[in-house]
Protein backbone atom coordinates (compact mmCIF):
# COMPACT_ATOMS: atom_id res chain seq x y z
CA UNK A 1 0.00 0.00 0.00
CA UNK A 2 1.42 3.53 -0.92
CA UNK A 3 -0.06 6.98 -0.45
CA UNK A 4 1.61 8.10 -3.69
CA UNK A 5 -0.08 11.17 -5.79
CA UNK A 6 1.00 11.85 -9.49
CA UNK A 7 1.27 15.17 -11.91
CA UNK A 8 4.00 14.23 -13.63
CA UNK A 9 6.33 12.01 -11.24
CA UNK A 10 5.96 7.97 -11.49
CA UNK A 11 5.44 5.62 -8.88
CA UNK A 12 6.77 2.51 -6.83
CA UNK A 13 3.36 -0.07 -6.91
CA UNK A 14 2.45 0.73 -10.20
CA UNK A 15 5.85 0.29 -12.53
CA UNK A 16 7.36 3.39 -13.44
CA UNK A 17 6.67 3.09 -16.70
CA UNK A 18 3.45 2.05 -16.61
CA UNK A 19 3.35 4.99 -13.67
CA UNK A 20 4.49 7.59 -16.42
CA UNK A 21 2.34 6.28 -19.16
CA UNK A 22 -1.07 6.52 -17.60
CA UNK A 23 0.25 10.38 -16.47
CA UNK A 24 0.65 11.28 -19.85
CA UNK A 25 -2.29 9.68 -20.97
CA UNK A 26 -4.43 11.91 -18.64
CA UNK A 27 -1.97 15.12 -18.94
CA UNK A 28 -2.95 14.79 -23.08
CA UNK A 29 -6.61 14.26 -22.33
CA UNK A 30 -6.66 17.33 -20.12
CA UNK A 31 -4.69 19.40 -22.60
CA UNK A 32 -7.39 18.62 -25.60
CA UNK A 33 -10.47 19.04 -24.20
CA UNK A 34 -9.92 22.07 -21.44
CA UNK A 35 -10.80 24.24 -23.72
CA UNK A 36 -14.26 22.72 -25.00
CA UNK A 37 -16.91 25.29 -23.86
CA UNK A 38 -20.36 23.31 -24.86
CA UNK A 39 -23.14 22.88 -22.55
CA UNK A 40 -24.49 24.76 -20.13
CA UNK A 41 -24.01 24.81 -16.20
CA UNK A 42 -27.27 23.45 -13.87
CA UNK A 43 -29.21 26.37 -12.65
CA UNK A 44 -32.70 24.72 -11.79
CA UNK A 45 -31.10 24.91 -8.42
CA UNK A 46 -29.53 28.25 -7.98
CA UNK A 47 -26.49 27.51 -5.68
CA UNK A 48 -24.98 24.79 -8.95
CA UNK A 49 -25.34 28.12 -10.89
CA UNK A 50 -22.43 29.36 -9.16
CA UNK A 51 -19.92 27.11 -10.33
CA UNK A 52 -16.96 28.10 -11.88
CA UNK A 53 -17.61 26.43 -15.76
CA UNK A 54 -14.19 26.93 -16.83
CA UNK A 55 -12.91 23.89 -14.20
CA UNK A 56 -11.58 20.74 -15.41
CA UNK A 57 -10.22 18.03 -13.46
CA UNK A 58 -9.29 14.50 -13.75
CA UNK A 59 -8.40 11.83 -11.08
CA UNK A 60 -7.33 8.25 -11.17
CA UNK A 61 -7.14 6.07 -8.60
CA UNK A 62 -6.06 2.52 -8.41
CA UNK A 63 -6.97 -0.49 -6.11
CA UNK A 64 -3.04 0.19 -4.27
CA UNK A 65 -3.74 3.68 -3.81
CA UNK A 66 -1.94 5.37 -5.96
CA UNK A 67 -3.39 8.72 -7.42
CA UNK A 68 -2.83 10.61 -11.06
CA UNK A 69 -4.20 13.77 -11.39
CA UNK A 70 -4.44 16.26 -13.88
CA UNK A 71 -6.34 20.07 -13.92
CA UNK A 72 -8.66 21.29 -10.86
CA UNK A 73 -9.05 17.54 -9.43
CA UNK A 74 -9.07 19.46 -5.93
CA UNK A 75 -11.78 21.61 -6.34
CA UNK A 76 -14.94 20.61 -4.70
CA UNK A 77 -18.55 20.38 -5.95
CA UNK A 78 -21.63 19.02 -4.86
CA UNK A 79 -21.85 15.19 -5.51
CA UNK A 80 -25.22 15.38 -6.62
CA UNK A 81 -26.50 12.17 -8.17
CA UNK A 82 -23.68 10.92 -7.74
CA UNK A 83 -24.95 9.90 -4.07
CA UNK A 84 -26.69 7.28 -5.47
CA UNK A 85 -24.81 4.05 -5.84
CA UNK A 86 -23.72 4.44 -2.55
CA UNK A 87 -26.94 4.97 -0.96
CA UNK A 88 -28.44 2.01 -2.73
CA UNK A 89 -25.05 0.10 -1.51
CA UNK A 90 -26.25 1.14 1.77
CA UNK A 91 -29.63 -0.11 1.78
CA UNK A 92 -28.98 -3.25 0.73
CA UNK A 93 -26.62 -3.87 3.68
CA UNK A 94 -29.24 -2.71 6.22
CA UNK A 95 -32.23 -4.55 4.36
CA UNK A 96 -30.75 -6.81 2.10
CA UNK A 97 -31.32 -7.06 -1.47
CA UNK A 98 -34.79 -8.77 -1.58
CA UNK A 99 -36.58 -6.00 1.10
CA UNK A 100 -34.34 -3.39 -0.27
CA UNK A 101 -35.87 -4.27 -3.83
CA UNK A 102 -39.56 -4.33 -2.96
CA UNK A 103 -39.02 -0.32 -2.69
CA UNK A 104 -37.26 -0.49 -5.92
CA UNK A 105 -36.59 -1.57 -9.45
CA UNK A 106 -33.19 -2.60 -11.14
CA UNK A 107 -34.99 -1.74 -14.66
CA UNK A 108 -33.11 1.05 -17.20
CA UNK A 109 -35.68 3.74 -17.92
CA UNK A 110 -34.76 5.48 -20.37
CA UNK A 111 -36.07 8.42 -19.17
CA UNK A 112 -34.47 11.83 -17.72
CA UNK A 113 -32.99 11.90 -13.72
CA UNK A 114 -36.17 13.47 -12.85
CA UNK A 115 -39.16 11.48 -14.78
CA UNK A 116 -42.33 10.82 -12.80
CA UNK A 117 -42.94 7.82 -15.00
CA UNK A 118 -43.15 4.34 -12.02
CA UNK A 119 -42.89 1.19 -13.51
CA UNK A 120 -46.98 0.10 -14.33
CA UNK A 121 -46.57 -3.22 -13.25
CA UNK A 122 -45.13 -2.84 -9.30
CA UNK A 123 -45.25 0.81 -8.90
CA UNK A 124 -42.19 1.07 -8.39
CA UNK A 125 -39.55 3.33 -9.60
CA UNK A 126 -37.96 2.02 -12.13
CA UNK A 127 -34.06 1.54 -10.09
CA UNK A 128 -31.72 3.56 -7.80
CA UNK A 129 -30.13 5.85 -9.98
CA UNK A 130 -33.47 8.24 -10.85
CA UNK A 131 -34.77 10.97 -8.50
CA UNK A 132 -37.65 8.38 -8.04
CA UNK A 133 -35.98 5.54 -6.86
CA UNK A 134 -33.45 7.37 -5.16
CA UNK A 135 -35.70 8.95 -3.19
CA UNK A 136 -37.30 5.47 -2.41
CA UNK A 137 -34.07 4.32 -1.52
CA UNK A 138 -33.26 7.62 0.76
CA UNK A 139 -36.59 6.53 2.73
CA UNK A 140 -34.53 3.02 3.31
CA UNK A 141 -31.47 4.33 5.08
CA UNK A 142 -32.76 7.22 6.97
CA UNK A 143 -32.86 7.35 10.80
CA UNK A 144 -34.62 8.74 13.55
CA UNK A 145 -33.54 11.59 14.20
CA UNK A 146 -33.04 12.17 10.70
CA UNK A 147 -29.62 13.70 11.55
CA UNK A 148 -28.40 10.60 12.19
CA UNK A 149 -28.95 8.84 9.23
CA UNK A 150 -27.54 12.24 7.36
CA UNK A 151 -24.22 11.27 9.55
CA UNK A 152 -24.07 7.79 9.10
CA UNK A 153 -24.30 8.32 5.14
CA UNK A 154 -21.32 11.16 5.35
CA UNK A 155 -19.27 8.83 7.57
CA UNK A 156 -19.24 5.79 5.68
CA UNK A 157 -18.65 7.85 2.46
CA UNK A 158 -15.96 9.86 4.01
CA UNK A 159 -14.42 6.27 4.88
CA UNK A 160 -14.79 5.32 1.17
CA UNK A 161 -12.95 8.59 0.30
CA UNK A 162 -9.97 8.48 2.92
CA UNK A 163 -10.73 12.16 4.41
CA UNK A 164 -13.66 13.57 6.53
CA UNK A 165 -15.92 14.93 4.02
CA UNK A 166 -19.21 17.81 4.81
CA UNK A 167 -22.45 18.78 3.74
CA UNK A 168 -22.71 22.37 1.66
CA UNK A 169 -25.65 23.89 3.49
CA UNK A 170 -26.20 26.03 0.98
CA UNK A 171 -27.04 23.69 -2.00
CA UNK A 172 -28.63 21.79 0.80
CA UNK A 173 -31.15 25.25 1.79
CA UNK A 174 -31.18 25.65 -2.50
CA UNK A 175 -32.26 22.14 -2.98
CA UNK A 176 -34.53 21.93 0.04
CA UNK A 177 -36.18 25.40 -1.58
CA UNK A 178 -36.33 24.46 -5.03
CA UNK A 179 -37.13 20.94 -4.86
CA UNK A 180 -40.84 20.56 -5.73
CA UNK A 181 -40.68 18.09 -8.34
CA UNK A 182 -38.75 15.95 -5.77
CA UNK A 183 -41.28 16.27 -3.43
CA UNK A 184 -44.13 15.64 -5.82
CA UNK A 185 -42.28 12.03 -6.80
CA UNK A 186 -42.17 11.53 -3.04
CA UNK A 187 -45.83 12.32 -2.31
CA UNK A 188 -46.58 9.87 -5.74
CA UNK A 189 -44.06 7.43 -3.61
CA UNK A 190 -46.25 7.59 -0.82
CA UNK A 191 -49.41 7.38 -2.76
CA UNK A 192 -48.91 3.68 -3.71
CA UNK A 193 -47.52 2.44 -0.66
CA UNK A 194 -43.35 2.60 -1.79
CA UNK A 195 -42.14 5.06 0.95
CA UNK A 196 -43.55 5.54 4.57
CA UNK A 197 -45.28 8.83 5.73
CA UNK A 198 -42.36 9.95 6.82
CA UNK A 199 -42.18 12.03 3.46
CA UNK A 200 -40.34 15.25 5.04
CA UNK A 201 -37.13 13.62 6.56
CA UNK A 202 -36.76 11.16 3.39
CA UNK A 203 -36.82 14.56 1.48
CA UNK A 204 -34.50 15.58 3.87
CA UNK A 205 -32.06 12.51 4.09
CA UNK A 206 -32.07 12.92 -0.32
CA UNK A 207 -31.24 16.35 -0.20
CA UNK A 208 -28.54 16.04 2.32
CA UNK A 209 -26.78 13.54 0.41
CA UNK A 210 -27.03 15.02 -2.91
CA UNK A 211 -25.39 17.90 -1.42
CA UNK A 212 -22.35 16.80 0.31
CA UNK A 213 -19.01 18.01 -1.43
CA UNK A 214 -16.07 15.84 -2.98
CA UNK A 215 -13.29 16.27 -5.07
CA UNK A 216 -12.25 14.76 -8.44
CA UNK A 217 -9.80 12.48 -5.63
CA UNK A 218 -12.73 11.56 -3.66
CA UNK A 219 -14.75 10.31 -5.78
CA UNK A 220 -11.74 8.40 -7.91
CA UNK A 221 -11.22 7.04 -4.55
CA UNK A 222 -14.46 6.05 -4.03
CA UNK A 223 -14.58 4.62 -6.93
CA UNK A 224 -11.21 2.33 -6.21
CA UNK A 225 -12.79 1.32 -2.90
CA UNK A 226 -15.67 -0.19 -4.94
CA UNK A 227 -13.11 -1.49 -7.58
CA UNK A 228 -11.12 -3.04 -4.45
CA UNK A 229 -14.14 -5.50 -3.36
CA UNK A 230 -15.27 -2.45 -0.69
CA UNK A 231 -11.64 -2.00 1.30
CA UNK A 232 -10.73 1.45 1.06
CA UNK A 233 -7.02 1.20 -1.08
CA UNK A 234 -4.93 3.41 1.46
CA UNK A 235 -6.52 3.05 4.72
CA UNK A 236 -7.16 -0.94 3.88
CA UNK A 237 -10.39 -0.01 6.44
CA UNK A 238 -13.27 -2.18 5.15
CA UNK A 239 -16.20 0.28 3.78
CA UNK A 240 -18.65 -1.38 1.85
CA UNK A 241 -20.28 -5.26 2.00
CA UNK A 242 -18.72 -6.99 -1.13
CA UNK A 243 -21.71 -9.30 -1.99
CA UNK A 244 -23.99 -5.96 -2.74
CA UNK A 245 -21.06 -4.33 -4.95
CA UNK A 246 -21.89 -6.46 -8.12
CA UNK A 247 -25.48 -5.24 -7.78
CA UNK A 248 -24.48 -1.47 -7.29
CA UNK A 249 -22.16 -1.61 -10.27
CA UNK A 250 -24.78 -3.42 -12.31
CA UNK A 251 -27.17 -0.70 -11.99
CA UNK A 252 -24.30 1.90 -12.46
CA UNK A 253 -23.77 0.18 -16.35
CA UNK A 254 -27.33 -0.12 -17.53
CA UNK A 255 -28.78 3.29 -15.76
CA UNK A 256 -25.77 5.12 -14.57
CA UNK A 257 -26.65 8.33 -16.82
CA UNK A 258 -29.99 8.04 -17.75
CA UNK A 259 -30.94 8.35 -21.15
CA UNK A 260 -27.46 8.07 -21.94
CA UNK A 261 -26.82 4.69 -20.56
CA UNK A 262 -26.77 2.84 -23.51
CA UNK A 263 -24.56 5.31 -25.53
CA UNK A 264 -22.30 5.01 -22.66
CA UNK A 265 -22.43 1.29 -22.61
CA UNK A 266 -21.06 1.03 -25.62
CA UNK A 267 -18.65 3.83 -25.96
CA UNK A 268 -17.02 3.94 -22.10
CA UNK A 269 -17.97 0.60 -21.21
CA UNK A 270 -17.75 1.04 -17.69
CA UNK A 271 -20.59 0.93 -14.45
CA UNK A 272 -20.43 4.98 -13.77
CA UNK A 273 -22.78 7.51 -12.16
CA UNK A 274 -23.46 11.52 -13.24
CA UNK A 275 -24.40 14.44 -11.26
CA UNK A 276 -25.88 17.55 -12.77
CA UNK A 277 -22.61 19.37 -10.51
CA UNK A 278 -20.65 18.37 -13.43
CA UNK A 279 -19.12 15.11 -11.85
CA UNK A 280 -18.90 11.43 -13.39
CA UNK A 281 -17.30 8.67 -11.80
CA UNK A 282 -16.52 5.16 -13.46
CA UNK A 283 -15.32 1.82 -11.57
CA UNK A 284 -12.95 -0.38 -13.95
CA UNK A 285 -13.60 -3.40 -11.46
CA UNK A 286 -10.68 -4.76 -9.68
CA UNK A 287 -8.21 -1.81 -11.40
CA UNK A 288 -9.21 1.67 -10.90
CA UNK A 289 -11.64 4.40 -10.10
CA UNK A 290 -11.92 7.36 -12.28
CA UNK A 291 -13.96 10.56 -12.15
CA UNK A 292 -13.94 13.89 -14.00
CA UNK A 293 -15.47 17.10 -12.86
CA UNK A 294 -16.30 19.73 -15.32
CA UNK A 295 -19.86 21.70 -14.69
CA UNK A 296 -21.10 22.18 -17.94
CA UNK A 297 -23.77 19.59 -18.93
CA UNK A 298 -25.35 18.61 -22.37
CA UNK A 299 -29.02 18.07 -22.71
CA UNK A 300 -29.32 14.88 -20.72
CA UNK A 301 -27.56 16.27 -17.90
CA UNK A 302 -24.13 14.71 -18.03
CA UNK A 303 -20.94 16.79 -18.27
CA UNK A 304 -19.74 17.47 -21.86
CA UNK A 305 -15.83 17.54 -21.01
CA UNK A 306 -16.65 14.47 -18.63
CA UNK A 307 -18.07 12.31 -21.18
CA UNK A 308 -15.26 13.19 -23.65
CA UNK A 309 -12.56 12.72 -21.11
CA UNK A 310 -14.13 9.76 -19.79
CA UNK A 311 -14.06 8.25 -23.09
CA UNK A 312 -11.02 8.69 -24.04
CA UNK A 313 -9.65 7.15 -20.68
CA UNK A 314 -11.42 4.28 -21.46
CA UNK A 315 -9.87 4.21 -25.19
CA UNK A 316 -6.39 5.16 -24.49
CA UNK A 317 -6.26 2.32 -21.45
CA UNK A 318 -8.52 -0.25 -22.48
CA UNK A 319 -10.91 0.04 -19.56
CA UNK A 320 -14.31 -0.51 -21.86
CA UNK A 321 -15.49 -3.93 -19.82
CA UNK A 322 -15.64 -6.03 -22.95
CA UNK A 323 -12.52 -4.64 -24.28
CA UNK A 324 -9.97 -7.60 -25.26
CA UNK A 325 -6.95 -5.82 -23.70
CA UNK A 326 -9.16 -5.43 -20.28
CA UNK A 327 -8.48 -8.34 -18.46
CA UNK A 328 -9.88 -7.77 -15.27
CA UNK A 329 -7.17 -7.19 -12.76
CA UNK A 330 -4.58 -8.59 -14.55
CA UNK A 331 -4.51 -6.04 -17.24
CA UNK A 332 -2.06 -3.90 -15.18
CA UNK A 333 0.41 -6.56 -14.89
CA UNK A 334 -0.11 -7.57 -18.72
CA UNK A 335 1.88 -4.00 -18.68
CA UNK A 336 4.49 -4.64 -16.64
O1 LIG B 1 -32.68 15.61 -7.35
C1 LIG B 1 -32.03 16.51 -7.84
O2 LIG B 1 -32.53 17.30 -8.61
C2 LIG B 1 -30.54 16.66 -7.57
N1 LIG B 1 -30.32 16.89 -6.21
C3 LIG B 1 -29.73 15.52 -8.09
C4 LIG B 1 -29.93 15.36 -9.54
C5 LIG B 1 -28.76 14.91 -10.32
O3 LIG B 1 -27.60 15.08 -10.01
C6 LIG B 1 -29.13 14.31 -11.60
N2 LIG B 1 -27.96 13.93 -12.33
N3 LIG B 1 -27.57 14.08 -13.40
Amino acid sequence: MTNSQHSGSVSSDVSPWLGAQIQKVIDGIYRKYKDVDDGAVATYIPELGKADPKKFGICLATVEGEVFTAGDWDTEFTIQSMCKPFAFQLAMQRHGTEETLRHVGVEPSGEAFNSIEFDQKTGRPFNPMVNAGAIAVSSLIKQKPVQAGIEEFVDKMSDAAGRRLRIDHAVLASETATGNRNRAIAYMLLNSGIIDDEVHETLHQYFAQCSMLVNCKDLAMMAATMANIGNQPLTGKPVFDFQYLKYVMAVMFSCGLYDYAGNWAFEVGLPAKSGVSGGIFGVVNRQFGIAVYSPKLDAQGNSVRGILASKELANHLGLHAFDFSNVGSTFVQALL
